[in-house]
């Protein structure tokens, strides 16, 4: 007999040897345990189909000779035969990426089971019962759950004081900086402030209503510092020239126009958390995490502390 397939034969019946010891010497073995007699009929039928698919390609490699047409490339010698794209491989290549996007949009059980899908239902489970639950909680006690969510997830950058850690975070005692102002008139911004895109322009797009211009350095400078002092001082009247129109002419903002600059509020403190913030200072991360009950929470928290 040829050599080869006595090999193939010798490699078989010892492959089949060690499969039937592995599993005969794991507890339970093969007696009446339908999973592992199971599990050894698939492994003797891989063992043989692989050694009959290997045996014939080997067997062919040594008795081919070669023939076709050549491509005209050759990389470092070496040619390539022009053979036409099997078409069981083509119609297996476009079925596959079609099988991808159904899997990818929808095959994956992302809230049924799966452990995404399990985490995610567990989650909207946790999250509803926990709405229910604290709903009616208001003032001090909302304040007190904002306080501990606050330390539980920001003052690792904000600093346990809320005061930005000598400016790695934005200072959450008072509404903002000088420098942040100065940074969003000049770039403009665009953070999903209110809930959704409503950028604010840039330094080219904000007109001095009293001179018809541009704004100047000199009165960037000074709205700046008025905005960051609390509104108050020099650079009130570029801030009603300029800014007024948008933020209100106490510079608490107006619905779906512009956000307020002189306070927190619990809402402009939930976006920021809903959407991160990217700024002056540095970016704020998104918060998906924390529920809407909790956002309130520790908009409140904010707010009390910049009264
Ligand atoms: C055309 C309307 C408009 C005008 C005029 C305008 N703003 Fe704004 N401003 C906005 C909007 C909208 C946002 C929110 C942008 C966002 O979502 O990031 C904003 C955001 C800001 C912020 C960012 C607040 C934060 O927490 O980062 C500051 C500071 C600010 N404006 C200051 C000013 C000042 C000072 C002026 C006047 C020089 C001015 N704005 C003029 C519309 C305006
Ligand atoms: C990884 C660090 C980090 C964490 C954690 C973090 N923040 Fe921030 N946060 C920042 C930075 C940096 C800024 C400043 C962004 C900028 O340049 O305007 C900021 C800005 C803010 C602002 C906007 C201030 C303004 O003037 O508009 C609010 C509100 C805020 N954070 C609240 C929170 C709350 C609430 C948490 C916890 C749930 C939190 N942050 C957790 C880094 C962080």
């Amino acid at each position: 007999m040829n050599k080869l397939y006595l090999g193939g034969i010798i490699f078989t019946a010892l492959m089949l040897l060690f499969t039937y010891m592995s599993v005969s010497g794991s507890e339970g073995g093969l007696n009446g345990d339908i999973v592992n007699m199971l599990a050894v009929a698939g492994a003797v039928a891989l063992v043989i189909i692989t050694v009959f698919v290997v045996t014939k390609y080997v067997r062919q490699m040594q008795t081919d000779t070669a023939d076709g047409q050549l491509a005209d490339e050759k990389w470092d010698g070496i040619g390539e035969y022009l053979n036409d794209l099997p078409m069981g491989w083509a119609i297996l290549f476009f079925a596959l990426i079609v099988w991808g996007m159904w899997y990818f949009v929808m095959g994956y059980p992302v809230n049924a089971y799966s452990q995404i899908g399990e985490y995610n239902e567990d989650s909207a489970a946790h999250n509803t019962k926990f709405e229910t639950q604290y709903a009616s909680i208001t003032g001090d006690k909302l304040v007190e759950m904002g306080e501990s969510v606050f330390l539980a997830e920001c003052k690792v950058c904000h600093g346990i004081n809320a005061d930005g850690i000598d400016g790695k975070a934005a200072n959450l005692n008072k509404r903002v900086e000088a420098k942040s102002v100065k940074h969003v008139v000049i770039n403009g911004s665009n953070n999903k402030l209110l809930g959704m895109e409503m950028p604010m322009p840039d330094r080219n797009g904000l007109v001095n209503g009293a001179t018809g211009a541009a704004i100047t350095d000199a009165e960037i400078d000074a709205v700046s510092t008025f905005v960051a002092n609390g509104m108050k001082g020099a650079g009130a009247d570029v801030f009603a020239n300029v800014c007024a129109a948008c933020h209100g002419a106490d510079g608490k903002g107006m619905d779906s126009v512009a956000p307020s600059i002189a306070t927190f509020n619990p809402t402009l403190v939930a976006n920021v958390l809903t959407h991160g913030k990217k700024g002056a200072i540095g970016e704020m991360p998104k918060f998906d995490r924390l529920n809407a009950k909790q956002k309130e929470a520790v908009g409140a928290y904010i707010t009390n502390l910049s009264k």
